[in-house]
């Protein structure tokens, strides 16, 4: 089923789903000599344009990768500006994607976030739901820790012996098509811990651009580059 999905898709070469590792907000703050803070606050920015851009273009999945389990080890002050961020994104989010027809998704473990966070990241995933399009938002997310999370869920369940389709629909990303490309801005050639079994026929696009430089013509390389490469998932 899967993968006959996926062959269609690559007749197609249309992007279903795209997901952004958004990496670089601290170093383009350094450069210009502010707080690593400001540079998270030009990237939330950013991050707000590119979802809005891609929905105009006509990708009806993003995903992106706001905040890691790893984030935790970051100084106080600047998870406190990011979380600061993230709520003022949330006020204002409903709106947006309710206009825009986008379901929004939290991928990762809600509990270590303040019960008033909680709450609000759970009443958004709840008004939105009945939405066509979906925007995913990482946020405490880890890849092997989402593959834990649902091998236990199997477990929990009852299930002796579990198939892919099994994991894929316990999955935080659940009925989400896969990602064709992931999009990484910074410089850093890797996937950290992201999208780890979603990503396995993923096309990967890595650019220099740090992401608060990151624009809509940032977007139509990566998907002109998408466009130019030739997916098989393994066959001829
Ligand atoms: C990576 O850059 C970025 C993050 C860890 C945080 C991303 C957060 C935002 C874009 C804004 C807040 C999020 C929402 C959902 C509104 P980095 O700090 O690792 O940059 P560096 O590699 O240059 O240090």
């Amino acid at each position: 089923m899967l993968m006959q999905t996926e062959s269609k898709m690559q007749r197609e070469k249309d992007i279903r789903h795209i997901a952004f590792i958004m990496d670089g907000n601290g170093r383009w703050a350094k450069k210009r000599g502010l707080p690593r803070e400001y540079g998270h606050k030009v990237g939330a920015d950013v991050f707000r344009k590119t979802v809005e851009y891609c929905d105009d273009i006509g990708i009806h999945c993003v995903t992106v990768y706001a905040f890691s389990t790893e984030n935790w080890k970051r100084p106080g002050h600047e998870i406190s500006a990011i979380m600061l961020l993230f709520k003022q994104y949330l006020k204002d989010a409903v709106k947006t994607m309710m206009k825009r027809d986008i379901r929004i998704v939290f991928l990762g473990d809600k509990s270590p976030f303040p019960k008033d966070v909680v709450k609000q990241m759970e009443e958004i995933e709840r008004d939105s739901s009945q939405n066509t399009k979906r925007l995913n938002i990482a946020m405490n997310y880890g890849g092997r820790a989402e593959i834990v999370h649902a091998v236990n869920e199997l477990i929990a369940q009852g299930y002796e012996k579990i198939t892919e389709e099994d994991v894929t629909n316990h999955l935080y990303t659940l009925d989400a098509p896969m990602p064709d490309l992931i999009v990484r801005t910074g410089g850093e050639q890797r996937i950290s811990n992201f999208l780890m079994w979603q990503s396995a026929y993923s096309e990967l696009y890595f650019t220099d651009v740090l992401w608060p430089d990151f624009t809509e013509s940032d977007v139509d390389q990566a998907v002109a580059e998408y466009k130019r490469r030739n997916r098989r998932f393994g066959g001829i």
